[in-house]
């Protein structure tokens, strides 16, 4: 089945002054995906997703957005599209409650579903008990998911999400990752940034690679991860220490090499994968030793996101999160 496309970019270009903040984006997020773009600090994520959602005028190329030329008809767009962004819209003196009302209004809600819409909203995201509290009040999770939440209000075919789980710690991001999750089963299209690589391999169904303003390559994880993969990696356990034979079984792997892990375990790099079993199962025959697992190693994302960018995957882990609000 032919899927709609949610949105689709040419050339989508952000300069400021002589910053090349976003360059020519060209790509498409289809209607029911998880699409995630996944980079460093500052290239870029936020100041897309500002042009997507009409708050900053592209100085170059175009986009559309479910069909609307955005920023052209943006207002027509806003209708089905919500936005999270990176700092909280909510406010810290309204109560949770309020804050989705008030919301409701903002979007155009009809008056008499303004409040079942609103519980219904509290309830689905485990707030209803704090529906009186204020936000200000509230857990950093918790202003997450109720900022959520509200750009949920007037439901949306489409959510834009910036960097949902920044600064929440990993309790409080793993409810929010299932939450999201569940959001897109319900069929909603989500466009999440992120700077966490397990984040992006986690929940989406296809990762954009940014790196100062340019994309580098966009894919669905498995096929990232599959670009990583040079040589195959097999760690083998077995019933027995084998540390002293270990000569012996790289005698019989037939170039590929063999490397201890634990005095039981080994992990063997390179070689074709048949002939690596059956040289091991060999050599556990010819000791009287059995083997009790064997394992392929699959490249992380970090491998894939080293060998597409060359840089290393410690550039995403900058802690960004303690410094923001909501
Ligand atoms: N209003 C602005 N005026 C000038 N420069 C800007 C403006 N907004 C963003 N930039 C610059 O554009 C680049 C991209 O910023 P952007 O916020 O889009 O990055 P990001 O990928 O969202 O980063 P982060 O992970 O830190 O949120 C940065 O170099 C930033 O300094
Ligand atoms: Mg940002």
């Amino acid at each position: 089945m032919q899927r709609d496309l949610a949105v689709q970019t040419e050339n989508l270009t952000k300069r400021y002054g002589d910053l090349l903040a976003v360059d020519h984006l060209s790509f498409h997020v289809i209607e029911g995906e998880i699409f995630g773009f996944l980079g460093p600090n500052g290239s870029g994520k936020t100041t897309t997703i500002r042009m997507l959602t009409g708050l900053a005028q592209p100085t170059e190329g175009r986009a559309t957005i479910l069909g609307y030329p955005v920023p052209g008809e943006a207002s027509q767009a806003r209708r089905y599209v919500g936005v999270v962004p990176d700092i909280s819209n909510l406010y810290d003196e309204l109560s949770a409650l309020d804050n989705l009302l008030f919301m409701a209004k903002l979007y155009g809600v009809p008056k008499r579903e303004q409040r079942s819409r609103a519980d219904q909203l509290l309830k689905d995201f485990g707030l209803y008990l704090r529906k009186d509290d204020r936000f200000g009040t509230f857990s950093r999770g918790m202003k997450r998911a109720l900022t959520i939440a509200a750009a949920l209000v007037h439901e949306p075919r489409m959510l834009f999400l910036d960097e949902p789980t920044a600064g929440l710690d990993v309790v409080a991001a793993r409810s929010l990752r299932n939450l999201i999750s569940n959001l897109c089963h319900s069929g909603l299209t989500i466009f999440l940034t992120t700077h966490y690589l397990e984040e992006a391999d986690l929940l989406c169904d296809r990762i954009a690679i940014l790196v100062r303003g340019k994309i580098l390559k966009v894919d669905t994880p498995e096929a990232l991860k599959r670009l990583a993969e040079t040589q195959s990696i097999i760690e083998f356990s077995f019933g027995a220490d084998i540390i002293h034979l270990i000569g012996d079984l790289r005698l019989m792997l037939d170039g590929a090499d063999a490397f201890i892990l634990e005095e039981d375990r080994i992990r063997v790099q390179g070689g074709e994968p048949s002939k690596i079993f059956d040289a091991v199962l060999q050599f556990s025959r010819d000791n009287g030793i059995g083997i009790e697992a064997a394992n392929s190693i699959r490249p992380s994302l970090e491998d894939a996101f080293l060998r597409i960018t060359g840089l290393s995957p410690s550039v995403m882990a900058a802690e960004k999160g303690g410094q923001r609000g909501g």
